[in-house]
Formats: structure tokens, sequence, C-alpha cells
């Protein structure tokens, strides 16, 4: 897709970091927006952005997880702008970090439930709609430069964007008959509210093995901050769309990083690559380890199963 002028384009968490730089860049080049998000306050501030524009962008409050207010926003957004989107972004995302051993089940729901079962719920939802409109479109979805590989810090968002690579490679196949584009971003850090998933954690979903706490958001607030601009990284995306790329990879390098990331995986099919492998990974977790005095990447504390250096100190 080259022309974005008079297309509707639905963006999950839109209403912040990668989201709202994809509603603001893609309102830029024609696009009527509806921005989609489970945090009334991030539509209000993105909201009044856009008033101030006086750019046509709808905001709709959901939870993404929730199949049957998916389908009222769909309904929503045929009423609002006369027709499916022609763009679909699968943006929203969240993340809590701590050792994969102390991960506990709602660990896993809640994060694979948002990062995986949004995505399937927005594909599920939109895709025959696309199709029966017949005018083609494009669907993109925010995976991670982190989904290439596992982390031993971060195991339910890794094995989330990896899913989410793997299917959009599926869909990209089956929707070309359709004139429907996929492409998947996978970025690095981004300048975001990410930091603050937990926020939005449901309650019945709350039982955590990992230490959180503010100390530990402000942590990972930190080094968002240093992440790439999200109007930036949208520029990426909206290239990567002109290109029908499959996927977008925002790095200068991205070429030698990708090489390097299957070599890895060649290295982990032999002894002696285990090895050289193991070394590096060693390394890196000690580095990991000196940013970590807030708690933040550790294991509740009460987890006394899981080895000292790995749990938090206080709660
Ligand atoms: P963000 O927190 O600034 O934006 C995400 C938005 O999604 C928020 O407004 C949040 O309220 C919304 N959201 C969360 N759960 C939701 C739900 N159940 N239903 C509806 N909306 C929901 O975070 P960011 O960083 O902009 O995240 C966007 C995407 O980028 C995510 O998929 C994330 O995994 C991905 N990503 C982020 C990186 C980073 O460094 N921040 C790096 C690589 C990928």
């Amino acid at each position: 897709m080259k022309d974005f002028k008079g297309k509707v384009a639905f963006i999950t968490g839109g209403g912040s970091g990668a989201g709202l730089g994809q509603a603001k860049l893609f309102s830029q080049a024609g696009c009527k927006v509806v921005i989609a998000d489970i945090r009334q306050d991030h539509l209000d501030e993105a909201m009044a952005y856009f008033k101030e524009k006086k750019a046509p962008v709808h905001a709709i409050k959901m939870d993404l997880t929730d199949r049957k207010a998916y389908a009222a926003a769909a309904d929503e957004v045929e009423k609002v702008f006369g027709s499916p989107p022609q763009l679909l972004f699968n943006t929203a995302g969240v993340n809590t970090f701590g050792p994969a051993e102390a991960s506990t089940f709602e660990d896993y729901d809640w994060v694979l439930g948002v990062n995986l079962g949004g995505v399937i719920n927005g594909l599920v939802t939109f895709v025959p709609r696309m199709i029966k409109a017949g005018k083609g479109g494009h669907i993109a979805t925010v995976a991670s430069w982190g989904g290439f590989m596992g982390f031993a810090g971060d195991a339910p968002y890794s094995c989330s964007k990896a899913a989410v690579i793997n299917l959009m490679e599926s869909y990209y196949l089956a929707l070309k008959p359709y004139g429907i584009g996929v492409s998947v971003l996978c970025p690095g850090n981004i300048r975001s509210n990410i930091g603050e998933a937990v926020y939005t954690r449901p309650k019945r979903l709350a039982n955590t093995g990992y230490h959180v706490n503010e100390g530990t958001i402000n942590s990972i607030r930190s080094i968002h901050a240093q992440g790439m601009d999200p109007v930036e990284l949208a520029g990426w995306l909206k290239r990567g769309i002109e290109n029908e790329q499959l996927y977008v990879l925002p790095f200068p390098n991205s070429e030698q990083m990708l090489r390097e990331n299957f070599e890895r995986v060649i290295d982990f099919s032999t002894p002696e690559g285990t090895r050289r492998q193991d070394e590096l990974a060693r390394k890196r977790q000690a580095e990991m380890g000196e940013r970590r005095e807030s708690g933040f990447g550790k294991a509740k504390a009460d987890l006394t199963w899981v080895r000292e250096s790995a749990r938090a100190k206080e709660q």
C-alpha cells in the first residue's frame, strides 16, 4: 500500500507509545484513525492532541482480550467511518519481568492473553470483514526484536512475541490472494509507557512470581525513556508497508543482527557452539545483574526455591 489518504486505520494500544506514534503519523498521511485502548487516561490525552489538529480520530475504550468488546468495536468503526478498516495495527502489548522459573500461570495468562490473544482477536474479528469489503489493505503487528530469542528474565513476553512473528508469516502467505499485505514490526527499545503495563493487569490474574513495586516500575521507566521515538518508529513501519515487507526491523544494521541471531541458533545445535553461547549468556546475565538494585527482573523474596541471586531482598 502506498496511498494512505482516506483509509481507515484501527490501532490497538493507540493511546500511548508505539500505537500513538502510528496514530500521529498515519493521521498525518491522511488516514481516518481509530485508537483502541484499555486506559481511558491514555485515550483522553491522545484525543486532546488530535482534537487540536482537527484530525478525524475516534477513540474506543476496550480490553482487546474481550472478544465481545472487540466485535462491538468493529461494528463501531463501520458506523463511525463507513467501512471496516483497510489498515489494522495490532500494537497494544504488555510486559513484566522476572526469572522464568518464578513465573506463575497468571504471568503467562496475562502476557500471552494480551500480546498473542489480543492479536488473534484482532485477526479473527477483522480479517473476514476486510476480505468481504474487497478493498484490500494491510495488517501490521508489533512484535519485538526480543521475539527472535529466548530471555531468562522475560519468558512470557519473549514467547508471546515469537508467536506473533510466526503468526504474521502465516497470515502474510494466506492474505496475499486477497490483496491484503502483512507486516511484523520488531523494534528494540521504544520511548513509551510500557513500564506501567502492570497497572492494567486484571485482578483475576494478579498472582505473580515476580518482584514488582514502584521501584521496579521506575527502573523499567528509566530504560524506556532512552528508547526510539514512537513517531520515528511509525515511519519505519510506514516504509515497510509501502515496500510490502513482511519483516520490518527498525535498525540500520538489521541484516547483520539477523545473521548473528541465526548463527546463535546454529551454535545451539552443536556442542562447541553451545559452550560459546553459554559463555555469552553468562556475560549478559552479569551485565543485567548490575542494573537490578531495585529488584527489577527478580523473583518475589518468598520464593525460597529460586536461587538467592535471582530473588528480591525486600518485598
Ligand atoms: P505503551 O504502554 O506505551 O502502549 C501500549 C498501550 O496498550 C497502552 O496505552 C496500554 O494501555 C494499551 N493496552 C495494554 N493492554 C491492553 C488491553 N488488554 N487492551 C487494550 N489496550 C491495552 O507501550 P509500547 O511500548 O508503546 O507498546 C506497544 C507495543 O510495542 C507492544 O506490543 C510492545 O510489546 C511492543 N514493544 C515495545 C518495546 C519497548 O521498548 N517499549 C520494544 C519492542 C516491542
